[in-house]
Parts: structure tokens; sequence; C-alpha cells
């Protein structure tokens, strides 16, 4: 008896006891084999169980074989076991039907002990392939993952330390941002509807909200005291400058990465007005991409509470005081009030971080 095959379990579901008995003997001696009689009492074991693989009945009273298999494509949960149908019908129709609802096979009856194992044990193995396969490929992205992370840091870290007062600010910058999007995405308020994946590209692109700054003069950047309006108007370039470099990233890679989209949009944007006095393109209210939108209350709230060498750190209260009063000129209010209750957090970061 092979040690490794008894363990996998396989589920047989057929309404004439004969047939289960049959497949029972025919499979005992290298699975575990569950019979169940009918489609609904399939379904009650594949709540508490789940086997490795299911020979299924097509034509049963009540629940037939498409019904279970329908639910079973519908649950994530049993989504991915292989489903075999075993049925005494003929016909490509049927078959073609049973492989478009997403069975791996089809085995007509009569069946042979030898026919039902080669099938069994071949779909077995591929069931294994697969698992191997899909978790390689997860190691690989989360291999990915880890390594564009870092990719973001290290650029994060450019700006940083050109800017050494931005070092501090982008770590602070991307736990707002991360605060303000887990609100928004548990609220669910019509106007931010945030998916998971739209919200994870928002927090970490924001590390890059300055990355322009890289391409401005040191005589600027790190001019000690408030920017003459010539020289303000070459910072506010820093915006245009980023979106450049996210540009010539997005062409070589084909213009496909939903990641570099947003991260254009939070480079572009965070320096626009709700009421369209801002800059690089003066765009207003819901013609600002949200995530332009998050950046720029993390970033107002960070050079509202942080020292600067033309000027002390406010206290959070104060920093609030502005930030409503901002309100509806500088910041979109409908966001502003969503927070209410999020703001008080970003105090926490604030003593965290300095
Ligand atoms: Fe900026």
């Amino acid at each position: 008896m092979n040690e490794e095959k008894s363990f996998r379990g396989i589920l047989v579901v057929d309404d004439d006891a004969t047939n289960l008995r049959m497949l029972q003997e025919i499979l005992s001696s290298q699975y575990k084999v569950y019979a169940a009689p009918s489609g609904e009492r399939a379904m009650a074991f594949l709540g508490k169980r789940k086997p490795d693989l299911i020979l299924l009945d097509v034509e049963m009273p009540g629940m037939n074989g498409y019904q279970v298999i329908r639910s079973l494509k519908e649950n994530p949960e049993t989504a991915s076991i292989p489903v075999l149908f075993l049925t005494a019908q003929e016909g490509r129709d049927k078959e073609e039907t049973a492989l478009q609802l997403g069975a791996v096979d089809y085995i007509l009856k009569p069946i042979t002990a030898g026919v039902v194992l080669a099938r069994v044990n071949l779909h077995m193995e591929l069931e294994v392939y697969r698992k191997r396969l899909e978790m390689l490929v997860e190691q690989k992205t989360e291999q990915l993952r880890n390594t564009q992370d870092s990719i973001l840091d290290i650029l994060a870290n450019v700006t940083g330390w050109r800017d050494s007062g931005t070092g501090g600010h982008i770590t602070r910058t991307t736990a707002y941002s991360r605060l303000v999007v887990d609100c928004l995405m548990e609220k669910n308020h019509p106007n931010y509807r945030i998916n998971p994946q739209y919200g994870e590209h928002i927090v970490k692109t924001s590390k890059l909200h300055d990355i322009g700054k890289v391409a401005i003069s040191d005589s600027i950047l790190l001019k000690p005291g408030r920017l003459s309006p010539e020289e303000f108007d070459e910072m506010k370039k820093h915006t245009t400058f980023g979106a450049r470099m996210i540009d010539d990233a997005m062409a070589d890679l084909g213009d496909v990465s939903p990641f570099l989209h947003v991260a254009r949009e939070i480079v572009i944007s965070h320096h626009e007005w709700w009421d369209g006095s801002g800059y690089p393109n003066a765009l207003s209210g819901g013609k600002i991409p949200i995530s332009g939108r998050v950046m720029a209350i993390s970033d107002i709230y960070d050079s509202l509470t942080s020292e600067r060498p033309y000027k002390d750190a406010m206290s959070h209260q104060e920093a609030m005081s502005i930030l409503y009063k901002e309100t509806g000129a500088h910041l979109d209010p409908l966001l502003i009030d969503l927070l209410h209750d999020t703001f008080p957090i970003f105090e926490e970061i604030t003593v965290a971080q300095q």
C-alpha cells in the first residue's frame, strides 16, 4: 500500500448504492474514501471536511452533479478541489458541460477498476504539482513584493537624505496615509470606494510623493529661510519632475502597472487644492484623484507639526485648527469630515516618530 496516497481523501458522490460500494472497493486500497449518496449530503460533508478530490455523479434526485459543482466553484474554500464526473450519460455536449463547469475529467460508466484508478491517480499527481507550483508562485511573488518595498525605501531615502528634514517626513506621512486609507476602506463611503489593492498602492507609493525633489537645486531645496516667489515656482516643479520620472518607467513597462499609475497620481496631484488654486494643474474638487487628496492631508498635517528652519512645530490641536480652516479651500471637506475620529491617532504617530 502506498503510504502517502493512503492519507489523501476522495469524496465519492452517487445515489446508486452499488456504485458507491464498487468505488469504495476500487479506491480504498490507496485512498481514504468518503461516500455521499446525494448532492445534498455531499455539500453537508464539504462544509466540514475538504477531500483532495471528488468523484461526482451527474444524474441524482434532488441536487444533481452540475448543481453541486456550481456551488463548489462559487466557494473559495472548495473551488480548487478537482472534480471528476462519473456518469452513464454519453455525448459530447454532456462532457463539454462538465468541463465548462470546472470538472477536470469525465469518466463514463460502466466503470472499470483500471480506468478509475488510472484517472484518479493522474489527477491526484497533477494536484500535487499544481499545489507545488502555487506555493512557488506565492514565494516568488512575496520575494518580488519585498524587493519592490526595498526599492521604494531606497528611492524614498534618496529624497530624504538630500533634504535632511524629509526623512522622518516620509515615514510619518506614509503612516498617516495608512490611517486615512484604513478609515476610508472601513467607512466605504460611495465617494471614496477604495479596494484593498488601490489602498495598498496609495500607502506604498505615498513614499514617493516628493521623489521629484531630487531634480531641485540644493540652493532652493536646502535654503534655510522662506523661498522667494521665483524659488517657490522652481520648487513647484518637483511634482512634474517626479511625474516625468514615473512616465519614463511606465513607458519601459508598456504602461501596464497599476502601482505606477497610483504613484504618478500622488506625485503629480498632492499639491492640488480643493478650490482649484493648487499646482501644477489647478485641478479642483473630485478631479483631484483620491490618492492625491489623501496625500495632501498627510503632507499638510506633517508640515504643520514638524519643525522647519523658519518655523516651530505646531501642536496637534493647533495643526487641526488650521487643517479645519483649510477645509473647502485647500482640503476636501467630506474627506476631512470622514476622518474626524481618525485624526487623534495622527498625534500618536507624531509623538512616536519624533
Ligand atoms: Fe511635495
